[in-house]
């Protein structure tokens, strides 16, 4: 497995140099803005279908789980877009037995009306603007939000500041974690068992252990960029790269505010943030929740770099 180029998110995206051009236009612009406000620059609508339905999926070598998910996918699909852009949202409730929704960290809307919850067999859409860069949540939040979200119902959204980020490798892992025991390959994930903070599995990007058996392949010395989300329900993620150190770490993925130097950094239950490294020598490297419980339990993986 390769880690992708970057900027590399979606046929939509420019190219890092015509982004730069861009800024610096923006910039004279926003000279001349006094006499004649150019309005917002670049801001396009984006349009995210999404779709609450049941779906068998692997958690972990061997087992399978009766998940609820978005577009059949746990985590669901990484939605990527631009600050400034308008997300225009559609959820179709696929699901013929409970209400879903959808509530995106990234939005700055009320609730009751965006968040709403959608009955079965029905659709409905709101939209919000993405003011804030960065990488955030997205998650059901119909009521028990322990469960939509412990059955499997959330994803990553990245909302790429204007005029972009440095060219990198960049990766997402959204970090969350299953409940219940397995019989005969299938986890039977019960309400009462994620109420015990005591999960079976914890994994990246929805299968324990997938990247141990799966190394990540990186190139020595090079920028790579990772968008790290912490799902839970319950745990967060205390992100370390073994044998590296992060020359930089944006909580939330605000670009404006910048750690450095950081060998593990704790992304909470519901957040996010960028972690910006380069591998120094060729080898394997582990990448963990430091919280070792749980690194066992599944959320342990390999860069291979070379
Ligand atoms: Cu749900
Ligand atoms: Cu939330």
């Amino acid at each position: 497995m390769t880690i992708a180029p970057a900027p590399s998110a979606g046929p939509r995206r420019r190219p890092p140099a015509l982004a730069a051009i861009l800024l610096v236009v923006l910039a004279t612009v926003a000279v001349i803005a006094a006499v004649a406000d150019p309005g917002p620059a670049e801001a396009e609508t984006v349009k995210v279908d999404l779709v609450a339905k049941h779906r068998k999926v692997t958690i972990a070598p061997g087992v399978k789980m009766k998940a609820w998910t978005f577009n059949g996918k746990v985590p669901g699909p990484v939605i990527r877009v631009e600050e400034g852009d308008t997300i225009e949202v559609a959820l179709r409730n696929a699901d013929r037995m409970m209400a879903h929704s959808v509530d995106f960290h990234a939005a700055q809307v009320s609730p009751q009306h965006g968040f709403a919850d959608v009955p079965p067999g029905e659709t409905r859409s709101f939209s919000f603007v993405a003011r804030r860069p960065g990488v955030f949540l997205y998650h059901c939040g119909t009521s028990p939000v322990l469960q939509h979200i412990g059955m499997g119902m959330y994803g990553a959204i990245l909302v790429d500041p204007a005029g972009g980020r440095a060219p990198a490798r960049e990766k997402v892992l959204v970090q969350s974690e299953f409940y219940g025991p397995v019989e005969h390959g299938l986890i039977h994930p019960t309400y009462r068992a994620m109420q015990t903070r005591d999960p079976t599995f914890a994994a990246f990007n929805g299968r324990a252990f997938h990247y141990r058996d799966n190394p990540i392949d990186v190139p020595v010395g090079e920028p790579v960029r990772l968008y790290v989300v912490a799902a839970g329900p319950t745990l967060g993620s205390d992100f370390h790269v073994v044998g590296e150190i992060f020359d930089a770490v944006q909580p939330d993925g605000n670009p404006l505010d910048v750690l450095s130097g950081v060998s593990t950094y704790g992304v909470p239950a519901g957040g996010g943030a960028v972690f910006e490294l380069s591998f120094d020598e060729a080898g394997r490297y582990p990448f963990v929740t430091h919280s070792f419980r749980w690194a066992d339990a599944g959320a342990l993986g390999f860069f291979e770099a070379s």
